[in-house]
This record gives structure tokens, sequence and C-alpha cells, in this order.
């Protein structure tokens, strides 16, 4: 480990964002009623430009006039580029009060884009005298986005997650493709003319990763288009959960519980994880630092592994 150490990410759980757009105010209660761990309220892309004002409106109303329970709830304010973001920040929270938690910032491009935010964000703060900071997530989804991503991740405290957002991100970089995630029909290659696909999001995912861990930030991946493909979804996740995300965006609310069920470490993977944390208990009363667990070596590194999936176990189980 560097000097500096590697600070903790924050200690809430975050398997699933369910997205909602804020022009549809019938479906808030069952946004509210579901599984997921987090709550987007969309200002943005889901909302057509001539139903901005009342999707604000009717968000405010809902802030405080629906029961979120203990859910994180955020809401996606629109792009810096657009004439609606400032306006979104201001009523946000001068009118929608105490219990938003979080700002979702989208198609962040370099960190003087949080930096504008948060200069906005805290003047308005000061002038209501919020007691509750308001916390910040950001999608990357541009060219921009992904080559300042680390700059990003350390852009402000208020930040503490941030998602790939894979459409947006597509388009930016000039993919040759209409889907949102997944495998894609033309990523693949040839061996002894037989076809193995490969995964154009991995290095996206992996860049935002590094800089999240560097900085203590959630990394997320985004939405999954095709809400009728439950194994694509399941691929897609559990890609993303191995490279060490924490969660996925749910565009459906079919989609909760396949994120809860790849991001929720399975009962079999912790016994696993203890039984490691056990057997290198009992190696350091011998004095060793490294011993064999199941026909495999476990070292130091391996409690380090073991935890972050027992601590994962835990944070779920509140
Ligand atoms: N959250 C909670 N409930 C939702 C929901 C959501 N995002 N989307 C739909 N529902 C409800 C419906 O009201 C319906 O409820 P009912 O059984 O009580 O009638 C049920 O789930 C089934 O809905 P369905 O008919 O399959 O979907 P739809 O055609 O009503 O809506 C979408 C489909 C994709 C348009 C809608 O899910 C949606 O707007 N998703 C979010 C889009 C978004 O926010 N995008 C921005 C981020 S990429
Ligand atoms: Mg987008």
């Amino acid at each position: 480990m560097s000097f500096r150490l590697q600070p903790p990410a924050p200690a809430r759980p975050n398997r699933c964002q369910l997205f909602g757009p804020g022009s549809r105010p019938a479906i808030f209660a069952k946004m509210a009623a579901s599984e997921a761990d987090v709550i987007n309220l969309d200002l943005e892309d889901s909302v057509a430009p001539s139903d901005k004002a009342v999707a604000r409106e009717n968000i405010i109303e809902a802030i405080s006039g629906v029961d979120w329970g203990r859910k994180t709830l955020s809401v996606r304010i629109n792009g810096l580029d657009t004439p609606w973001w400032y306006r979104d920040v201001v009523d946000l929270l001068e009118k929608g009060g105490e219990r938003l938690d979080q700002i979702m910032i989208p198609k962040v491009g370099c960190a003087e884009d949080i930096y504008a935010v948060d200069a906005l964000v805290t003047a308005v703060e000061r002038a209501m005298g919020r007691t509750k900071p308001i916390a910040f997530e950001v999608i990357i989804e541009s060219a921009a986005g992904i080559s300042h991503v680390e700059e990003i991740a350390k852009a402000s405290p208020r930040l503490q997650a941030m998602s790939l957002g894979a459409a947006d991100f597509a388009a930016s970089m000039g993919m040759q493709t209409t889907g949102i995630g997944g495998t894609q029909e033309n990523y693949y290659m040839l061996r002894e003319g037989v076809k193995h696909w490969s995964d154009p999001w991995h290095w996206a995912q992996a860049a935002i990763v590094a800089a999240c861990r560097t900085h203590g930030i959630l990394p997320v991946d985004g939405p999954f288009g095709d809400f009728s493909d439950d194994e694509g979804f399941r691929a897609q996740a559990r890609r993303s959960a191995t490279l060490g995300m924490v969660g996925k965006w749910a565009i459906h609310p079919k989609q909760v519980t396949l994120a809860n069920e790849v991001f929720t470490p399975s009962d079999a993977a912790v016994a696993e994880a203890r039984e490691i944390l056990e057997a290198m208990e009992a190696a350091k009363a011998r004095g060793e630092g490294a011993t064999v667990y199941k026909g495999r070596l476990v070292d130091i590194a391996s409690i380090k592994q073991a935890e972050v999936i027992v601590r994962q176990a835990e944070l779920i189980a509140g």
C-alpha cells in the first residue's frame, strides 16, 4: 500500500438504483415500495423539454410527500450544457426539503463541472441553513468523462458514487451500436472460424473502478436497456460485480430483483470468505503468513479479499 491510504467508500448499500421519470408521478410510490437501495428521480433524458418544469414540481412535492423509508434519495438534474440545470439545483434545495440525499450530475466531462455545481449547491445550502449537506453522484458517459475520470473522482468531498452510462457513452465515443450495455454482436475475436465475444465496456468500467477506489467513491454500472433479457442483465451485472462495482441501475422495476441478487454476496461466498479468515487466524497463531485452504494458497492478501466480501454482506444486512 502506498503511504497514502486508500479511503473507504461510503458505507451504505447501493446494489440497485431504480430510475423513474419525474414527469410520471404515478410511479413514485411504486418506486418507494421497491427493494432498490437508491431511488433516482429523473429530470434529464427521460423527461421531454416541455415537461421539465412540471417534472421539477412533481419531484419537489414527492421528496417530502412520499415515504422513501431508508433509501438513498437522489434526483438526476439536467446537464450543464442545458438551460435547465441551475433551476433544478436551486428549486430542489430551496423547496425540496431536507429528505433529499443526493444530486446526480449527468454527462460530467471535467472536474470543473463538479466545481460549478458544488459552488451553487454550497451557496443555496448556506442561504437556506440546510443542516444535511447534499451528496453528489455523477455519470461518466462521454469521451471527456472517461478521459478525465480520475480528476472527476477527486473533484469534491460531496462525491459518493460514479456510474457508467452506456448509451450516451457509446454515442459520444462514436461506437457503432444502439444497444444499451451488454454483449455487442460485432465485438468478437475469431479463432479457427469460431466467434468469441468480448466486452467493449470492460476498459471504461475498469477505469471507473480504479478512479473510484483511489478516492473512496462507489463505482456503479449504469443501465441495461433490454429489460426483457434477464440473463443478459445478469451476465452484465456479474461482470461488473467481478470487476469491483457495487451495484447497477434498474430502468424497469423487474431489474431490481436481478441487481440485488447479483450484488448481494451469496451465502456460499460469505461462508467461504469466513473460512478463509479462520484459516488465516489459525496460520497466524502458528506464526505463518501463508497456508493452504481447499488445496490453494491463501496469504495475508487473501484476508483483505475475504474481508471485502464479508464487509459487503454485513453492510447489506444493515
Ligand atoms: N419504477 C417503478 N415502477 C414502475 C417503473 C419504474 N421505473 N416503470 C414502470 N413501473 C410500473 C408500472 O406502473 C406498472 O405498474 P402496475 O403493474 O401497477 O400497473 C408495472 O411497473 C409494469 O410496468 P410496464 O407496463 O412493464 O412498463 P411501462 O410501459 O409502464 O414503463 C418504461 C416502461 C421503461 C417506460 C418505464 O419503466 C420507465 O420509465 N423506466 C425508467 C426510465 C428512466 O428513468 N430512464 C432514465 C435512466 S436511463
Ligand atoms: Mg445519459
